[in-house]
């Protein structure tokens, strides 16, 4: 058995979790992130340091034969910061990085909470302007859109870190109070008013009216003109109770929650200006965030989510008159270039090789039969049951499918459908 907090994946939970990497990756490049890895084990130091706290007393760390104290990741922050520190002169700023490492935290197992997750990491170094915020802000949202969810389904809370700073140090909160400082605010939507006015003394109701009636804040102001200009209003929510636990934010923060509040948080970021000074002394600003694959791919059970649901378009290859599967094999090779493309390696019935293009994910049957002869294919979608004539003359079917492709992939993101030029 595996231990407590950790996961086994057999083949189908290796295909949810590969699907899932799959769409972070084509997310990212869709916004000009690259990708980037580094070591699951780091010096313990690296994060003592600089996660702060409460990832600290979850660290999995030991002495290793070289008698070097080192700990597996629990966040890839840190690490991102290391590596950028070390090469910083090396690339073009900013930078937009992403990563899905493993990582690692010995937390109390729970729902949504394990001690081993994947984490999809995006950062932008080197962009001090709140175009960068909004930037992220907008890619955290698209990315949970291609898997077809929508503002019914989240929402990204947002919050100035700076906010809380500016108030600690307009009321002469020591250092060593703060981290309980920010542990009381953020808990304070899980706890009853007495406790958290127990926590915050004198401070709790100025607190209160904070998180009740909200702040000015200036930076909020202009990420929510930003965000409203890409049309994505509402998907954010602003609230103070966010100021997230660990210790280098500095400015915006976020986190984002399902609508139901029924699962722990889906992911999390913001800035973090001063960590790449504070660790290498490389003054550059960052943000970003991360978003676990346990609590996304959960809300993606809960909601029969299937890996096969949005694929990119598969086609299947009916071969409906067997005297022309030397045809249908010229094809199949030519569209191979591109597509992805399956067929039935043995004769059979039309029916049944329908029922194998579903079986199979597919979500177009081209369907070769005499037409080929006069250069005609009848392509069927599988999920409208539309069924078109396609001439292959001058790369026509190429194009139909990669128009296909299109209709699908704004389908996934919630997008209405596009008029086509003639309606
Ligand atoms: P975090 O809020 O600690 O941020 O984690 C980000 C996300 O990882 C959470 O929202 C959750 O989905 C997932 N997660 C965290 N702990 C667990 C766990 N024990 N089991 C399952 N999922 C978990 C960070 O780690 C920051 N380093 C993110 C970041 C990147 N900030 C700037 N850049």
């Amino acid at each position: 058995m595996a231990l407590p907090g950790f996961r086994d994946f057999y083949p189908d939970d290796c295909a949810f979790r590969n699907a899932l990497f799959a769409k972070w990756r084509e997310v990212a490049h869709r916004y000009g992130f690259v990708e980037y890895d580094g070591p699951p084990l780091e010096p313990l130091d690296l994060f003592t340091k600089k996660s702060g706290q409460e990832i600290v007393t979850q660290l999995y760390n030991f002495k290793d034969k070289g008698d070097r104290e080192v700990a597996l990741r629990p966040e890839m922050t840190p690490t991102l910061a290391r590596l950028v520190t070390a090469r910083h002169k090396d690339f073009k700023k900013p930078l937009k990085w992403f990563s899905i490492p493993q990582v690692f935290r010995y937390e109390r197992q729970q729902r949504g909470r394990l001690r081993e997750h994947y984490q999809f990491n995006c950062d932008i170094i080197g962009e001090a302007g709140l175009e960068a915020d909004i930037e992220l802000i907008a890619l955290v949202i698209d990315t949970l859109r291609a898997f077809g969810l929508t503002e019914k389904d989240f929402v990204v809370r947002l919050s100035d870190r700076q906010f809380w700073t500016d108030f600690m140090n307009a009321h002469g909160v020591p250092e060593d109070q703060r981290y309980a400082f920010i542990q009381a605010v953020d808990k304070s939507e899980r706890e009853t008013r007495e406790k958290t006015a127990e926590k915050l003394g004198p401070l709790a109701e100025e607190v209160f009216t904070v998180l009740e009636k909200g702040a000015a804040s200036e930076r909020l102001d202009t990420v929510e003109t930003g965000l409203r200009h890409r049309g994505l209003q509402d998907y954010v929510k602003r609230d103070f109770t966010v100021v997230r636990g660990l210790a280098y934010y500095t400015g915006v923060v976020f986190e984002v929650f399902d609508r139901s509040g029924e699962f722990r948080a889906i992911a999390g970021g913001g800035r973090y200006d001063a960590l790449l000074k504070n660790l290498g002394d490389v003054d550059l600003p960052a943000l970003g965030f991360g978003m676990g694959d346990v609590v996304l791919g959960e809300i993606l059970k809960a909601k029969q989510w299937s890996p096969w649901k949005f694929p990119h378009l598969k086609a299947f290859l009916l071969i409906a008159d067997e005297q022309f599967r030397p045809q249908a094999m010229r094809l199949l090779q030519e569209l191979r270039y591109i597509y992805a493309i399956d067929y039935s390696f043995q004769p059979a019935k039309v029916g049944k090789q329908f029922q194998l293009a579903e079986e199979r994910g597919c979500t177009v049957a081209i369907i070769i039969d005499q037409q080929i002869e006069s250069g005609v294919v009848e392509v069927k979608d599988l999920a409208t049951r539309a069924q078109s004539k396609v001439s292959l003359a001058e790369g026509g079917l190429a194009l139909f499918l990669q128009e296909l492709e299109a209709k699908n992939q704004r389908k996934q993101c919630g997008l209405p459908e596009e008029e086509s030029p003639s309606s």
